[in-house]
């Protein structure tokens, strides 16, 4: 079965009440592919507010979950919490996360596994620096990332893997097609190795970094570029051009 296309919005934290409402009203009317899925995340404070006003072809996510179900662990929600909301999805591993906060690869792992338990579906980031793909580490470190995960994950089926170069990440310095469909074949056969053939005919790998209306028509061409991860893009009007890449 061919891999549906994906494409996931991450407002990180930036929005407020009246302009995701915007958002959410421009989304709920425009014409959409309706062979994408789209999923978008908004601030953890306007998850309960998107989900009731969004139409519910289109899916929310958290943007950060934490690895475990209750308990003293203030400021953190938990997958259950989550799931219980109608919030289907979390990202785990972004790099903002990981590089801002702190977070480990092991961390990241527990935290991917437990929100899969919990029932959620998972946005999986991962990706390297400018410095480690100048020393051709680049593979190394995006399967390192991965291989934290299958340590604590046997089912791969709700996990999408979001490629995310970090030197591209919000800086309009977009990774070339060759750039992208490069790593992107070197997931997927990580996946074959590592995990099963059925996970790497069928896990959505998908691309972030700087991805805009004008670069992703030719990116969505790519054999193993099966959607994206958008950021700043995602909270423009343009972000419906995105979604219909592959019309
Ligand atoms: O999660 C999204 C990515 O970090 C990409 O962000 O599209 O603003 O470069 P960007």
């Amino acid at each position: 079965m061919p891999r549906q296309f994906f494409v996931g919005g991450n407002f990180k934290m930036n929005g407020t009440i009246k302009s995701i409402t915007d958002i959410i009203h421009n989304l709920n009317q425009a014409p959409l592919d309706p062979g994408t899925e789209v999923v978008i995340a908004p601030p953890g404070l306007f998850l309960l507010l998107v989900r009731e006003h969004l139409k519910p072809e289109i899916e929310v996510c958290a943007q950060n979950v934490f690895d475990k179900p209750n308990g003293a662990f203030t400021g953190e929600i938990s997958a259950e919490q989550l799931a219980d909301a109608k919030i289907g999805w979390s990202l785990t591993g972004h790099s903002e996360r990981r590089v801002v906060l702190g977070e480990s690869d092991s961390f990241i792992a527990s935290k991917t596994a437990a929100a899969l338990s919990g029932g959620l579906n998972v946005i999986f980031c991962c990706g390297e620096t400018l410095d480690q793909r100048e020393a051709n580490e680049t593979i190394k470190v995006v399967t390192h990332q991965l291989a934290a995960v299958k340590e604590k994950t046997k089912d791969w089926s709700k996990i999408v893997i979001a490629y995310e170069p970090v030197w591209a990440i919000g800086t309009g310095k977009v990774a070339t097609t060759e750039q992208a469909q490069e790593v992107h074949a070197a997931i997927r056969k990580w996946l074959a190795e590592e995990v099963s053939t059925a996970a790497a005919d069928e896990t959505r790998i998908i691309y972030g970094g700087s991805v805009t209306e004008k670069n992703c028509a030719e990116l969505s061409q790519q054999a193993d570029v099966d959607g994206f991860l958008v950021g700043g893009a995602s909270l423009k009007p343009a972000f419906v051009d995105i979604i219909n890449a592959r019309q």
